[in-house]
Formats: C-alpha cells, sequence, structure tokens
C-alpha cells in the first residue's frame, strides 16, 4: 500500500459494490476502499476481469467478492447486489465506474454504438443505483458516480460518451434531490486524461501524449491515486454534508478546452 493521508479504518465497517472495479480508475477506487478499512464487491462483465484485482486485495488483506454482471442487465445487476448482500450482509457505497468508449465521428457512428455507450455509462448507473435503493436507504449509505469533463465543451469524436456522462451527471444531481432525505448522498468525480488507463490507450495516440501534457495547467497527467484520493474523501465522514457535487479531477486540463491542440 503506498503512503496515505487517509487512516486506515477510514471505512471500516463499510461494504462497497463497485461496477467496472477489476481494472483502471474505478480498480484503484475498489483497492483504495480496502485498503481503508471497506469490504468490496466488484463487478465487470468477465470474471477474468475482476479475478488480478481480487486478488491484489487479498493479497493487502482486504475482503474482495467478484461478481461478473453486465450494467445494462437490470436483472442481473439484482442477482449481483443480492448476492453481495449475501456475502457481506449489506451496502453502504456503490461506485459506479463501468463505461464504454472508442472514438468515432459522429456522421459514422450508428445508431448501435451510441447507444451501447448510453446503455453501458447512464443506464447501467440508473440500474446499479435503482437496485441498491434499499440497501443504500437501510444504511444511510452513498453513491460515486464516474463522470468525465468530455461534454463540458464539444470533444470531436466522443459524442456518444459526452451524451453518456452528461445523463450520469443528470442522475447524481436527480438523485440528491430525490434521496437525500433518507440519508444517502450522491456525488461524481470527472477525471481528466489519467495515465494507465484503457481509455487513455484507446483514447490519445501515443505521440499526441506530450502536446496534452502541455495544455493541463499543472503540466502532467493524472493518476489513478488522484482519483482514488477523491474518492475517499467523497465517501469519508469529512465529506458528510457534501452531496450532488461531481468533482473534477483533472488538473485544470477542461477550462483549457477538451481538445488537446
Ligand atoms: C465505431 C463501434 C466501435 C468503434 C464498437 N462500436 N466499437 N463503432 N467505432 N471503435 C459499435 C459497434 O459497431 C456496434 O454497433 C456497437 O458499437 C456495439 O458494439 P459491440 O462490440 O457489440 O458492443 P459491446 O461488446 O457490448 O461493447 C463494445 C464497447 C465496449 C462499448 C466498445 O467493448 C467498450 O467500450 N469497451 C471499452 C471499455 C473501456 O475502455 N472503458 C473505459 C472507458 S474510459 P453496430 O451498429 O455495428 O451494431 C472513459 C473515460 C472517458 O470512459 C474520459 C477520457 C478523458
Amino acid at each position: 500500500m503506498s503512503k496515505s493521508v487517509f487512516s486506515a479504518d477510514l471505512l471500516e465497517g463499510k461494504v462497497a459494490f463497485v461496477t467496472g472495479g477489476g481494472t483502471g480508475i474505478t480498480g484503484g477506487i475498489a483497492r483504495a476502499l480496502a485498503e481503508h478499512g471497506a469490504k468490496v464487491a466488484i463487478t465487470s462483465r468477465k470474471m477474468e476481469n475482476l479475478e488480478p484485482m481480487k486478488a491484489e486485495i487479498e493479497a493487502g488483506r482486504g475482503e474482495c467478492f467478484a461478481v461478473a454482471t453486465d450494467v445494462r442487465d437490470f436483472e442481473g445487476v439484482e442477482k449481483a447486489i443480492a448476492a453481495t448482500v449475501d456475502h457481506f450482509g449489506k451496502i453502504d457505497i456503490v461506485v459506479n465506474g463501468a463505461a464504454g468508449n472508442f472514438l468515432c465521428w459522429s456522421n459514422e457512428l450508428s445508431a448501435n454504438g451510441f447507444g451501447t455507450v448510453v446503455d453501458i455509462d447512464t443506464k447501467g448507473t440508473f440500474n446499479v443505483c435503482r437496485a441498491a435503493f434499499e440497501q443504500l436507504k437501510e444504511n444511510k449509505g452513498q453513491i460515486l458516480n464516474i463522470s468525465a469533463t468530455l461534454h463540458y465543451l464539444g470533444t470531436p469524436m466522443q459524442i456518444h460518451v459526452a451524451a453518456a456522462k452528461a445523463g450520469v451527471d443528470a442522475i447524481t444531481r436527480n438523485l440528491t434531490v430525490e434521496w437525500g432525505r433518507y440519508g444517502i448522498r450522491v456525488n461524481g468525480i470527472a477525471p481528466g486524461p489519467i495515465e494507465d488507463t484503457e481509455g487513455m490507450k484507446r483514447l490519445l495516440p501515443p505521440n499526441l501524449k506530450e502536446a496534452l501534457t502541455q495544455k493541463i495547467p499543472l503540466k502532467r497527467f493524472g493518476r489513478i491515486k488522484d482519483i482514488e484520493d477523491s474518492a475517499l474523501f467523497l465517501c469519508s465522514p469529512a465529506a458528510s454534508y457534501i452531496s450532488g457535487v461531481t468533482l473534477v479531477v483533472d488538473g485544470g486540463h477542461w477550462l483549457t478546452g477538451t481538445g488537446i491542440g
């Protein structure tokens, strides 16, 4: 475990359900929650994408339950939530990280390509929040939705993702207003360019990395740890009066325009 500014028992007694929790940014969040005392259930479409993270969390003496499901399938999500409650007894924290992405010009994108990403990101986020509602209500829990900054301005070749993440931000705000009465907090994180992620590998040709770095006010790419720390803060008692916020963690990048030029 790398040095953390948060205490190791920050989330002791909590159970988190993390979609897309096997890899990338959300994998890092799952590991960080476990390193700070939470029991963690991780989901992905394929079990093989979960097993290495489960082993890593357990090697760090954390508790991890891996369950394969597709967030687009509401019944499958309900079963994964039920299996987690069977395994750990409850759910306090939901992290919606499952996401689809590829680059495609709008005039070449098929309706199904657009719909597929909206289904994974937006409908998937709704499905998980909806299926976890009774648990979140019972435990005065919280939701963390992983968003993006792509939709703050226009981002070429990302119409499907921008639309999907705008929907995710709407879910964050709507559920804040509706579910606050149950003691449920709902927040988001909008990561900027984060190195060593599948998203960056798919979206950024290696020869453009330096140009993008120069465009970021803090002159570096984000690290998965930057997002982990923001997630720990938002899940901690220090954020107990914060709801409805999507925290931008991008080194100031989006304010310079979302392209790289
Ligand atoms: C154009 C594409 C395409 C591509 C898929 N489609 N890939 N269209 N260009 N590269 C179209 C297909 O042609 C099809 O439409 C439709 O999408 C569904 O494709 P399938 O392969 O059947 O779908 P499925 O297997 O369910 O999922 C495909 C996928 C998914 C959405 C591409 O595999 C995926 O995104 N994986 C990446 C996971 C990932 O990297 N996640 C991190 C996201 S990072 P037709 O019409 O042909 O049927 C992120 C960060 C953003 O979101 C912020 C960065 C700064």
